[in-house]
């Protein structure tokens, strides 16, 4: 399976913030944004990722991440030129997608919580589409999912004012090659964008949409305003800070997956050590 992380948008809830800098390398604590959604995918055992952002942003995040050897993975990048919709990243990633499975996180939602790595794992091999749905107080800002009485997904209505659940499907899903035609296929909504809830309104439809319910002992947090990007960092030190465990090192995911080994490790922590970083990776080993 490969992977996709849909980092572009003008991410102009966060203005003045963002005017020069992509949303999804503000810090969240201790690293950048787009550390936690990578790790996310390293996590599912994914290695092979293409990291989509804007023209503008496109040379930090290879500065940042470079062609992804140093986490025994394998990034590639690609631009798109205006926010048209989550969806049109199937369409820029079809060539990196060929053939394959493919996974799509966006690059400002978070996710952490026990089980997680299984719950990921079991997604590898999805016949159809896999998403979730998450209990939100607030779903109306999300594509909200409703259940039957049996707990099948029976509709999914994107941003809806009068939402028939708190079910708010997460920035994470899971396709079958089919995305690629079925995201061809399909035209933008009256708001202009390629919605990502068109492509599991197609998949709910042939019967081929799995609605998986992420139960309260996982976090799903996104940082699209100011008020929720603070928490998100206040949540990361908080944890950090009691359990001495990082959430969303990308080093540390690669170690245990077994993408790299010690020495390579090493020598991911050798400049990092300054910030105790460094000494966190070192102290794994
Ligand atoms: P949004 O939060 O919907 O949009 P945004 O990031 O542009 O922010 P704002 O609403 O404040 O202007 O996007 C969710 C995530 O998806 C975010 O990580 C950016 C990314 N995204 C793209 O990369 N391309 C797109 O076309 C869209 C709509 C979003």
């Amino acid at each position: 399976m490969k992977g996709i992380i849909l980092a572009g948008g003008t991410g102009s809830r966060l203005w003045p913030l963002t005017k020069a800098l992509s949303k999804q390398l503000m810090p969240i604590y201790d690293k950048p944004m787009i550390y936690y959604p990578l790790s996310t995918l390293m996590l599912a055992g994914i290695r092979e990722i293409l990291i989509i952002t804007t023209e503008d942003d496109l040379d930090l995040f290879k500065k940042l991440l470079l062609d992804g050897s140093q986490l025994g993975c394998k990034f590639n990048y690609a631009v798109q030129n205006e926010p048209k919709g989550l969806a049109e990243a199937f369409i820029i990633g079809r060539e990196f997608v060929a053939d394959s499975k493919v996974a799509l996180i966006l690059g400002d939602n978070i996710f952490y919580g026990s089980g997680l790595e299984t719950l990921l794992k079991n997604n590898r091999d999805p016949k159809g589409g896999i998403i979730y749905g998450y209990h939100v107080n607030n779903p109306k800002r999300y594509g909200v999912v409703e259940f039957d009485e049996s707990g099948k997904a029976i509709s999914i209505v994107e941003k809806p004012d009068h939402p028939k659940s708190n079910f708010a499907v997460p920035g994470i899903y899971f396709y079958d090659n089919e995305v690629i035609k079925i995201a061809q296929g399909i035209r933008p909504s009256e708001r202009g964008e390629l919605e990502i809830t068109d492509v599991n309104k197609a998949y709910l439809n042939k019967g081929k949409l799995q609605v998986t319910v992420l139960d309260k002992g996982i976090a799903w947090l996104d940082t699209g305003t100011f008020s929720s990007l603070m928490q998100a960092s206040q949540f990361v030190q908080v944890i950090e800070e009691r359990q001495g465990l990082k959430i969303g090192c990308i080093e540390e995911v690669a170690y245990k997956q077994g993408f790299i080994n010690e020495i390579q490790l090493k020598k991911l922590a050798a400049p990092l050590l300054k910030s105790g970083y460094g000494e966190y990776l070192m102290n794994l080993i």
